[in-house]
């Protein structure tokens, strides 16, 4: 995901904006860029991968005069990641940053196109100066609040431009954004970890606010002048990267409502699902998708194959990537080959999806990274705009990658549901109270002989979701099982030590999985119940909201086996950002 720095008035521009823009690398990107107003010249320097490279470019670079700049790194999603479509982005006079997306873009890249203005970059970014250029006409902040007007979407925006050299414009809507003073310095970040150790107190935007920089913050709201909200800012730059939570899991756990929303953002739409990187022919003469990957995003796959078969009609098949590898299997053409991967770049899948493409078949890639192996050699791809993962224990990639596919269900189904996504996004917002219940609870379950998941449907790769989260980080051991199975062996295992984590939805298959749960109380196991609905024989309960969509209770239930794991682990003093054994990302077989 995008990163933002600005500054005006500062000593060394060169060292604010690169340092700024280091602290912001932890999010990902894979390219990056400055603009400074220069005397009465506008120099934009930019770079494809990591920041030493415009850093070696920048060495060349003498300021004589430096009045302004802006700073950004790029996660790529409109156009590839290159020079050109690395921010800023440059018109005749004026360089913008911005993060987010404009999804009115097309529309106004073709007006002004039809008006003879050149684009050269494939970018929705680059409108905005081009818009600006087109309304100015004298008046820098009059042309600013005439783009804020005609662009949708979401933004945070830095602009800067010859004709009023002093000045910086910004803009909030959706992406964050923050601006802070000393004095006569001052400075913007996308995050606050680029202004700590220059302002003791920053003001967050919040959406809908606007203004500019010059001897002082100009800060407006449906157009009228506002002041600003100053909250004192973090004095630990590692904290504050982790956003004061104590680990990075934890933060990427809170993220996800945000990180949901950059998912559907342009894609999930009152008029339907689109998705600019696909066209209905590709889906052409496909009467088979088989699914491939590994661990979380094998789980996500699950989902997809009841989503997809239930909903878009289409036989679809999950596959663990290691297996599907060596069991020579039967490729016809007619199938879709999806593979789903975090990184981008796990070998298995990675050889899976070679050899889906040498058997002939249309291959589709939902991944987080742009560039990355897989990504390259798909024929399409989705990407899940989740930001960079840090924790080892996948949650807020997962929570892209279900996202995905059940809209990709709708998109071949043509259904709408437009509100149950934008629901299902709502509920995975955290609740401080229900956070501070489950650590509560947490204490309860840290000794035993181990974990059953239980889940119906799509509850059931939930459930072996929430089992790998648990056994991941805590090392305590788990399952997942489709909760009708544990008659079948599993139930054998039941006594008090035994602990289980029912999911128990009221819109699928309710009283099948309440009998299931039955059978285990009646044996003593210790359960713990996650439902809408009271039920008697549980030990403990987590209610989640009522509501009338299975998906929309998936994501609540999948925020509270996130934390349980997380608070679990804690209490048994692991390091959960870096489990024992485990790797991101797995490269080898
Ligand atoms: C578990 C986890 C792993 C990965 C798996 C595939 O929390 O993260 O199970 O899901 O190694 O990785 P990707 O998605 O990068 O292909």
């Amino acid at each position: 995901m995008c990163g933002i720095v600005g500054c005006k008035g500062v000593d060394n521009i060169k060292e604010f904006l690169i340092e700024g823009l280091k602290e912001l690398e932890y999010r990902g990107y894979d390219s990056a860029g400055i603009g400074v107003i220069d005397k009465e010249d506008l120099k934009v320097i930019k770079a494809v991968g990591k920041l030493v490279n415009l850093e070696r470019k920048l060495k060349n670079v003498k300021f004589i005069d430096p009045k302004v700049g802006i700073g950004h790194t790029r996660w790529a999603t409109h156009g590839k990641p290159t020079e050109i479509n690395a921010h800023p982005h440059r018109g005749e006079f004026s360089a913008v940053v911005h993060n987010g997306i404009i999804e009115n873009y097309q529309e106004i890249k073709r007006f002004l196109q039809e008006k003879n203005i050149e684009f050269i970059s494939q970018t929705d970014t680059e409108v905005i100066v081009r818009l600006f250029e087109y309304y100015y006409e004298g008046d820098s902040f009059e042309a600013f609040k005439k783009v804020l007007d005609r662009i949708d979407g979401a933004y945070a925006i830095l602009l800067i431009t010859k004709k009023e050299p002093q000045k910086i414009f910004f803009a909030k809507k959706g992406s964050p954004l923050i601006v802070a003073n000393n004095n006569d310095k001052f400075f913007f970040a996308s995050s606050d970890a680029p202004l700590i150790g220059y302002a003791s107190a920053a003001c967050y935007l919040e959406d809908g606010e606007f203004g500019y920089v010059d001897d002082k913050i100009h800060l407006f709201k449906d157009n009228k002048e506002v002041s600003l909200n100053l909250k004192p800012l973090p004095t630990n730059k590692e904290s504050a990267k982790k956003g004061g939570f104590r680990f990075y899991m934890e933060k990427e756990i809170y993220e996800q409502a945000d990180v949901l929303k950059e998912n559907t953002l342009g894609r999930n739409t009152k008029e339907g699902i689109k998705f600019d990187e696909l066209d209905k022919e590709f889906f052409e003469g496909i009467n088979n998708i088989i699914i491939s990957a590994c661990g979380t995003s094998y789980h996500a796959g699950l989902v997809g194959k009841y989503l997809l078969e239930r909903d878009a009609k289409i036989r679809t098949n999950a596959e663990v990537a290691s297996e599907l590898r060596y069991r020579n299997p039967l490729l016809t053409k007619d199938t879709l080959f999806i593979v789903i991967s975090q990184s981008g770049e796990t070998a298995d899948t990675l050889e899976t999806l070679k050899m889906a493409k040498r058997a002939g078949l249309k291959t589709l890639a939902l991944c987080n990274v742009d560039n990355s192996s897989i990504v390259r050699e798909a024929d399409k791809t989705i990407l899940l705009r989740a930001g960079i993962e840090k924790g080892v224990a996948s949650t807020k990639a997962f929570a892209t990658q279900v996202m995905t596919l059940w809209m990709l269900s709708n998109y071949l189904s043509n259904k709408n549901e437009y509100e149950a996504i934008n629901e299902a996004i709502e509920v995975t917002k955290v609740d401080g109270a229900l956070h501070e219940k489950i650590k509560r609870l947490s204490k309860r379950y840290l000794h035993g002989h181990g974990f059953f998941y239980i889940g119906r449907d799509i509850f059931y790769p939930l459930a072996l979701e929430g089992a790998l989260k648990l056994k991941e980080i805590s090392y305590i051991h788990a399952e997942g099982y489709p909760a009708g199975e544990m008659k079948h062996g599993p139930i054998a295992l039941a006594d008090p030590e035994l602990f289980v984590v029912a999911l128990l939805s009221k819109n699928i298959l309710f009283e099948k999985t309440k009998s299931n749960i039955e059978e285990l109380s009646s044996r003593d196991a210790t359960i713990l119940t996650i439902s809408s609905e009271y039920i008697d024989m549980t030990d403990d309960f987590i209610k989640i909201k009522e509501t009338s969509h299975p998906m929309v209770e998936f994501f609540e239930m999948m925020v509270i086996t996130q934390l349980l794991a997380l608070e679990v682990a804690i209490r048994r003093g692991n390091d959960v950002d870096m489990p024992r054994n485990l790797a991101k990302s797995v490269t080898v077989e």
